[in-house]
């Protein structure tokens, strides 16, 4: 089969694409006739040797995906053959990547498709529109009627943020860099879209919390968090959620969090259990069937064209050039 892989870790330079064996499910595992895969920060920290979990090569890249069951192993019970799957969590601790014609991956890891979904769909949201449920319910508790700012809303977690965020009857704030990213949140249903390049944004942040019941729950998607500015803007008993910026040491004002019973929750969606994300993944699913589920795609690539996506998520995540909006999305 067709893949892209590395044989060592570097810049996307290092991303070969060409012929790997199609890997043999084991017992608990589903073989993937790969539709489609989108690309994720996390790829390229692998990649680059930043995160170190490509060990043994060659490594195929890539932990999302949706396509339709080849073939299942003896002890699988959830999918049989022809049936469309999403998944996401593949090329982590061990498991193979996703990003080759065919996967062989753990039925633990893997939803049905909703019949409205494409796979460029399907897996455009999987890896960003878990850990946006993760960050919502299983850390913040959200809860309807609140207030939830998003930094970054047009961004992968943040599109999945305002989409799940809305329909869980939260109100929702975020910032964007341009108008036609402001129309695109403003389509998810976000009640106020601010361009984070205005001087006046957190004078505007306080006027719409202030003028909603305030602002219950943070989900920082940018790197460092400012803390004095965040805790400064949330109201008493606030939930903070921290999950980017692993090499950032930002300050942190003691007296104004504590002061306000504030709570602060970090996570990592790899960390959580197989369970927790089929929660998420299961919730996503019955969005998706109501029509409330709107994966953003950017951009379609041909698989063979791994390296250019990386280097272009590069240039958007780290380098904040703002050239995407939306997923990357590749088609074996
Ligand atoms: N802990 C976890 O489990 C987990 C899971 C997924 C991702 N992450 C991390 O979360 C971060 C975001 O991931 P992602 O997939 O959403 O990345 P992404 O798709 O590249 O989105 C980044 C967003 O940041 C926005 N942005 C740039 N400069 C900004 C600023 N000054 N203020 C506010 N927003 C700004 C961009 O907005 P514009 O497009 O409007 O310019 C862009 O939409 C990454 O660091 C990633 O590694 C962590």
């Amino acid at each position: 089969m067709k893949a892209a892989f590395i044989r060592q870790t570097g810049t996307p330079d290092v991303i070969e694409y060409g012929e790997l064996p199609t890997p043999e499910p084991g017992p608990t595992e589903v073989l993937v006739k790969v539709g489609a895969v989108s690309v994720n920060p996390i790829d390229t920290y692998i990649r680059s040797g930043m995160i170190k979990v490509a060990t043994s090569f060659p490594y195929i890249v890539g932990c999302d995906l949706a396509g339709t069951v080849e073939r299942v192993g003896s002890q699988v019970t959830r999918f049989k053959t022809a049936d469309r799957v999403w998944g996401s969590n593949q090329s982590l601790f061990g498991r193979r990547g996703s990003f080759a014609e065919f996967a062989a991956v753990d039925e633990k890891w893997l939803y049905p498709t909703p019949a409205q979904m494409l796979d460029a769909q399907a897996a455009a949201g999987a890896l960003t529109g878990i850990t946006a449920h993760l960050g919502l319910h299983l850390n913040a508790g959200l809860k309807s009627g609140e207030v939830v700012f998003v930094n970054g809303g047009a961004g992968g977690v943040g599109s999945a943020v305002i989409q799940l965020a809305k329909a869980a009857g939260a109100k929702v704030i975020t910032t964007v860099g341009n108008a036609e990213k402001k129309t695109l949140c403003e389509s998810w249903g976000a009640d106020c879209v601010l361009d984070y390049h205005s001087a006046t944004l957190d004078e505007q942040i306080a006027a719409f919390t202030s003028a909603n019941g305030g602002l219950q729950v943070w989900y920082e998607t940018q790197v460092p968090t400012n803390f004095d500015r965040t805790i400064g803007l949330m109201s008493p008993r606030g939930r903070i959620i921290v999950m980017a910026g692993r090499n950032a040491r930002p300050e942190f004002p003691n007296g104004a969090f504590y002061v306000k019973d504030l709570r602060l929750f970090g996570f990592a969606m790899f960390n959580a259990t197989p369970e927790e994300q089929r929660v998420c993944a299961e919730s996503i699913n019955s969005l998706a069937a109501r029509g409330q589920w709107h994966p953003p795609i950017g951009r379609t690539l041909p698989l063979a064209e791994t390296a250019a996506a990386h280097r272009l998520q590069e240039e958007n995540t780290l380098q904040k050039q703002g050239t995407l909006t939306g997923k990357i999305v590749l088609v074996p």
